[in-house]
């Protein structure tokens, strides 16, 4: 395998000190030398590897192109898996979710004909999720790395990689500079730069739909992560917090957010909802709203020498069935193991299998956003094949309304990875 048998840089030993402006970054405090772990980007996927790591006594250091304040308030994600928990808690990074996190095992499919009401929370290995916004999940972890004496570095944007020395370039207010790893963690992200230097083409899927993602400042208008579907579009509605709504709306790719006003957004739901049979919508001021394109991509490869990817960077998945989060928590846990087995028993094997451990579960979590992405969506009504999947999507819910096997291994499925 291809990473470094190097003997172990010794911190102090291995700083080098280059160029003038690496000499002004040192008197200012800044890094230009050699670290045991350089991790790309601060979400969920770096910044769980940093804790374990750093929690191991690991030298790391991550670089982050936005600032504190923009990571830790952007709303993404919210739904955790037992497996994200079981990792986080234990690696002590659990506090903050377990404190204020609420347990959530229903789902609801509402259509013409009903709802279809699945409390997966009592199916299959009967395991729920763990509803925590992403944003807080992202403000715990950042504080408990610090804690751990791991250092982090905003306002920093990766330009390249070279996985072959682990040097990593960046640009930050100073200019340009360089970062040697004995490893580097590609977790910059489904747009980011680490994944360009991993040779091979990703596996590609647009799956033609968007979704307008809307954050509503209200409360949850109905106990359950409900799926309405609709000739004129999905909706969607989930549970943040208290005062914090997630909605979805499926809209045409080319939509501009801002064409979507508040009534025209609370007009949709409540239609494709159907509040008028059932009850209305709390309704309150829409607090973000953004298009997202329903794409997967999945790398052929998760490793090429020095460089690692976790995270987006190594599979962007559609938030159909809540897995972008849980599988990149998933992939810096088998990381953190790989690393820290090399770095304190020179053992390789975890490692050296990286890729061959998380290819399979990510393509296990695709599969199952795949199959909800065909049911969530109604087929456009120009679609040659409209009659055809039409009734296909009914079978579906038949199936999963009358087969308790089906409902078993939905709940697997939804839940775990
Ligand atoms: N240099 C430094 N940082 C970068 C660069 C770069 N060139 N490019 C991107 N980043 C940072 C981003 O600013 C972001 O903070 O990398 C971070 C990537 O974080 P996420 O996009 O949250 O990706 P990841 O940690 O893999 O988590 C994936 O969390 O946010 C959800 O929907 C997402 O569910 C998915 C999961």
């Amino acid at each position: 395998m291809a990473v470094s048998a190097d003997p172990l840089p010794s911190r102090v030993a291995d700083r080098q000190i280059g160029t003038s402006t690496d000499t002004r970054r040192q008197e200012e405090g800044e890094l230009t030398d050699q670290v045991r772990v350089v991790i790309v980007g601060a979400g969920p996927a770096g910044l769980v590897l940093g804790n374990i790591l750093r929690a191991r006594g690991v030298d790391t250091l991550v670089l982050e192109r936005n600032s504190r304040e923009y990571v830790q308030n952007r709303a993404r994600a919210g739904f955790l898996g037992v497996h994200s928990v079981r990792v986080l808690t234990e690696h002590g990074l659990a506090g903050g979710l377990l404190r204020a996190g609420r347990s959530h095992g229903t789902c609801v499919f509402r259509t013409g004909e009903g709802e279809l009401t699945l409390y997966y929370g009592q199916l299959g290995r009967g395991e729920s999720h763990v509803v925590y916004p992403q944003q807080d999940l992202v403000t715990d972890l950042v504080a408990s790395y610090l804690d751990r004496g791991g250092e982090l570095r905003f306002g920093v944007a990766v330009t390249d990689v070279d996985p072959a020395t682990g040097t990593v370039r960046y640009r930050d207010s100073f200019g340009a500079g360089e970062v040697t790893g004995r490893f580097v963690a590609g977790c910059d992200g489904g747009h980011g730069v680490t994944r360009q230097a991993v040779p091979g083409r990703p596996a590609t899927r647009d799956h033609g739909v968007s979704w307008l993602a809307v954050l509503a400042a209200a409360p949850q208008s109905m106990a359950a992560v409900t799926y309405a579907l609709h000739d004129r579009g999905f909706a969607g509605h989930m549970a943040r917090g208290p005062q914090v709504t997630r909605y979805y709306l499926q809209v045409q790719a080319d939509d501009e957010p801002s064409a979507w006003t508040e009534e025209r957004i609370w007009t949709a739901l409540g239609e494709r909802m159907r509040v008028g049979e059932y009850w209305p919508l709390r309704t309150g001021p829409v607090t973000e709203r953004r298009i997202v394109h329903l794409r997967s991509a999945v790398a052929s490869r998760l490793q090429h020498g020095r460089l690692f990817l976790a995270g987006d960077a190594a599979s962007l998945i559609s938030p159909s069935a809540a897995k972008g989060a849980n599988l990149a928590i998933m992939a810096a846990e088998v990381l953190a193991r790989g690393i820290t087995d090399v770095l304190t028993r020179d053992d390789e094997r975890v490692l050296a299998a990286y890729s061959r451990t998380c290819l399979p579960r990510i393509w296990r979590a695709q599969e199952f956003s795949h199959w909800m992405i065909e049911l969530l969506h109604a087929p456009a009504g120009d679609d040659p094949d409209i009659g055809f999947r039409r009734s296909l999507r009914r079978a579906r819910l038949d199936s999963l309304r009358d087969s308790r096997a089906h409902q078993d291994f939905f709940a697997e499925n939804y839940v775990g990875i």
